[in-house]
């Protein structure tokens, strides 16, 4: 029967995001501070959005040009000039309110709340009130549960609380589902005589109670779930609370994590089987490891694509780039946006990689630059090659065909082709096509003048 009511009943959220967040000393509205590079707003819309809800508002007051313009998601934006307390806020976001069904509070600033959690909460409160509590060793702050022959009664908030009230340590953590026929009258009744001077969520508890409509508290099943952030020791503690449990997840699939401790995922991944991350890695963003890919120590890789058997060196930077099946990447190799590796490729040390496409095979291993550039398959490029791709205002290819070899130190000025099997001599400026098969040789000749004299230092000086 719970069940259907999940399915059936209008539901709507609320999520309040209009307070300044003080304490994390920030130019930046706190709500759209990153945990695990997700703002905490975004994780919370993102949560909301699972529960499939008829709609989501969210409220917002300080920085709101910048939570608006940083959030791209379906939700009804609220304004809340004043923060006049809680109830207010969740007052302001009443026409987007259903007539019927529930609504569902929550905070932007609790960001590891989960889809788990307000599914049982939304089942504990049926047609009633739910209410998400904790147990808390140290209370202090927090709005007080007062219960009456085991019923919840009242929500006493710490500044308003007796020293008696204080003793309680079961505490209100802020989220609440609330019967939306109810809900317009309570927060309308709702007074502001308390020592914040604040209209105050909490109270409809107490205005509950003379309507008859029950108090269902749930206790949350760990408090990090229901955990608000309002310093940066906060955000770092549940950083770290969210990278535990990834890597804990990955673990559990199968991914070798050196050291879960010192592993750190920004974002999704997808991964084969048998892969292995060394210490240090941050992943950022979008990332895809087939099986077998192992990467090394101190590696940053955003949004990415590696294939099977692919290793990558320690201290390795890629972003956004494809690379095929049993290539290797580093160590200190720097692919950039739209570097695109075929399998078996070969990046080595101190190679910058930008927009540029490697066929089969092809290898660059030592202190590299190629950019804008079509490399065909089984080419090896030279040491120290640069492909010269800008003139100051535009920038030009390098189309490189197969099997070809550039020599070490070779300049390749663009617009640039060299076909295959060409071979270029080393230390040479290529500024005009190279024909196939060929040996070209671009730099001057070697001399050496016979009747040089080396100075000799004047003793006079
Ligand atoms: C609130 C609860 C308290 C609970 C605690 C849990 C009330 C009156 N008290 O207290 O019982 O234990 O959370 O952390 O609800 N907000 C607005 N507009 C406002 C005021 C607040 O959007 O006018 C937002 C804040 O940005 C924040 C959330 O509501 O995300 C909670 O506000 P906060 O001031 O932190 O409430 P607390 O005093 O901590
Ligand atoms: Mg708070």
């Amino acid at each position: 029967m719970q069940a259907d009511l999940m399915s059936t009943s209008q539901l709507n959220i609320i999520i309040l995001a209009a307070g300044k967040g003080t304490r994390m000393y920030s130019s930046l509205p706190k709500v759209l501070h990153e945990i695990g590079g997700m703002s905490m707003l975004e994780r919370v819309i993102h949560t909301a959005q699972g529960l499939n809800p008829d709609s989501i508002s969210v409220v917002i007051g300080h920085g709101k040009d910048t939570v608006r313009q940083r959030i791209h998601a379906e939700v009804n934006w609220v304004e809340q000039t004043e923060q006049l307390g809680t109830g207010h806020a969740v007052k302001m976001a009443l026409p987007h309110l259903s007539a019927q069904g529930r609504t569902l509070v929550l905070y932007g600033d609790v960001p590891l709340i989960d889809q788990q959690t307000l599914r049982d909460l939304l089942n504990v409160a049926g047609n009633d009130i739910g209410l998400l509590t904790d147990v808390l060793d140290n209370p202090t702050g927090y709005g007080r549960i007062i219960r009456n022959q085991g019923q919840v009664v009242a929500i006493v908030e710490e500044k308003d609380a007796t020293s008696t009230e204080k003793l309680i340590n079961e505490t209100n953590t802020g989220i609440f589902v609330l019967p939306n026929h109810k809900l317009a009258q309570w927060l309308n009744a709702l007074q502001n005589h308390n020592a914040q001077q604040e209209y105050y969520l909490t109270d409809v508890i107490a205005l509950a109670q003379v309507d008859h409509i029950p108090v269902h508290p749930l206790q949350v099943r760990a408090s990090y779930l229901a955990a608000g952030v309002n310093n940066k020791n906060q955000l770092a503690q549940l950083e770290r609370i969210l990278q535990q449990q990834q890597a804990a997840a990955l673990l559990q699939a199968g991914v070798t994590l050196r050291d879960p401790a010192r592993f750190d995922l920004r974002g999704q991944i997808k991964h084969g089987q048998d892969v292995s991350i060394d210490i240090n890695v941050v992943l950022e963003g979008q990332i895809q490891l087939g099986d077998n890919v192992s990467i090394g120590a101190n590696c940053i890789i955003k949004n990415s694509v590696i294939g099977s058997g692919t290793t990558i060196l320690p201290n390795s930077h890629l972003d956004n780039c494809t690379i095929g099946c049993n290539a290797q990447v580093g160590p200190f190799a720097r692919l950039r946006p739209q570097a695109q590796l075929g399998d078996d490729v070969h990046i080595g040390n101190f190679v910058e990689v930008k927009n540029s496409t490697i066929g089969t095979g092809s290898k660059a291993n030592h202190l590299t630059y190629l950019g804008d550039a079509c490399i065909g398959e089984h080419s090896n490029i030279g040491a120290g090659t640069i492909t010269c791709n800008y003139d100051g205002i535009n920038k030009y290819r390098t189309v490189i065909g197969n099997e070809v070899l550039v020599g070490s130190g070779n300049m390749l000025v663009a617009p640039i082709s060299i076909g295959d099997r060409a071979t270029t001599g080393a230390g040479s400026t290529i500024t005009r096509n190279c024909p196939p098969d060929q040996l070209t040789i671009a730099r001057s000749r070697q001399k050496t003048i016979t009747e040089w004299v080396r100075p000799e230092k004047n003793d006079n000086n």
